[in-house]
């Protein structure tokens, strides 16, 4: 295969159809690829499709698309069997955030795809190097990590792992910005970029609250008012998940074996206490049942 067909590819599949996946389908269609949305069963499926519809459907509102809802929506087709992505080009992987299920899904995906298609994962923490090793293209073996909501959100962090090459980094380069989005290539190491600086500064704002520095609307406000954030970090952590924030400390702690990212006590109580954040109703702020989105 050509670096002319690479960057500018005509069929994508898209693995994981749920709140990734179904964007980034959804992202892919919007561009005028044709796309084959993959899950394991018809009611992920079903789901994904939703997720699309109503997305399409802000978007439609707003008139922000550059073509009929009915356009986009029919280039997406879906199934349960990765063997149907014989024909992509470029496969953006979004399933589930598990080393298992990744490993298992890149080594089929090797075996099913042409032997010059792209494989790019959306995972936000596992090593892009140890997915290519599972794969005997390590060198077309790529991140690409869009932010959520994926139809929104402006950056795509394109990771490069130790065997990526340089045209598939371009190719991926020339398919963000074809998709609207800017690029931002980084080094294949624990939370890439974004993460790296945004979780840290999470936990530092957990540990300001712990230490009685503030009250959680200070906290906030502070950042909001004095940075521009458009969330303070207490907000976002609960918007988050406090278990998904702990998650990525310890990965961090673990990974690169500095104490700077030794996770806020608070933290971890809340995660014990099952205050997850918004999801449960609890975490540093409190969400009536009907306000959790
Ligand atoms: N949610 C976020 O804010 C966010 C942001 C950036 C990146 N990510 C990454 O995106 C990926 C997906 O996250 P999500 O939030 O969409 O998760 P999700 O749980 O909403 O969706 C995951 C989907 O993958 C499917 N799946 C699991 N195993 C599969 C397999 N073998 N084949 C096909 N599909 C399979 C599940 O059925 C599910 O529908 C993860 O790697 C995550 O780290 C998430």
């Amino acid at each position: 295969m050509t670096a002319a067909v690479l960057t500018e590819p005509k069929v994508a599949g898209v693995v994981g159809a749920g709140t990734m996946g179904a964007g980034i389908a959804q992202v892919c269609a919007t561009a005028g690829l044709s796309v084959i949305l993959v899950d394991v069963g018809m009611k992920q499926l079903e789901r994904g499709k939703r997720i699309i519809a109503d997305s399409l459907a802000k978007f439609e509102e707003r008139r922000k698309l550059p073509h009929p809802v009915a356009e986009i929506s029919g280039r997406i087709r879906t199934s349960t069997d990765v063997r149907d992505l014989g024909a992509a080009e470029v496969v953006i992987e979004a399933a589930s955030e598990d080393t298992k299920i990744k490993l298992d899904l890149f080594r089929r995906l090797d075996q099913v795809c042409p032997p010059g298609a792209i494989l790019a994962s959306n995972t936000s923490s596992i090593s892009l190097t140890r997915i290519g090793g599972a794969t005997k293209r390590a060198d077309r073996v790529v991140g690409m990590h869009f932010m959520n909501p994926a139809p929104v959100m402006p950056l795509v962090e394109i990771v490069r792992a130790i065997a990526t090459t340089d045209e598939v980094v371009e190719a991926i380069r020339a398919l963000s910005v074809r998709f609207g989005k800017t690029p931002v290539v980084t080094k294949d190491s624990p939370g890439f970029l974004a993460n790296r600086i945004l979780v840290p500064m999470l936990n530092e704002a957990c540990f300001a609250f712990e230490e009685g520095l503030g009250t959680r609307e200070d906290i906030d406000t502070v950042m909001r008012l004095g940075m521009s954030h458009p969330m303070g970090p207490l907000a976002l952590a609960d918007f988050i998940g406090l278990d998904v924030l702990l998650g990525v400390l310890e990965v961090f702690q673990r990974d690169l074996g500095d104490p700077k990212y030794r996770p806020a006590p608070i933290l971890r109580r809340y995660v014990d206490a099952g205050w997850l954040g918004r999801k449960t109703g609890r975490g540093f702020y409190e969400y009536p049942t009907g306000t959790v989105a």
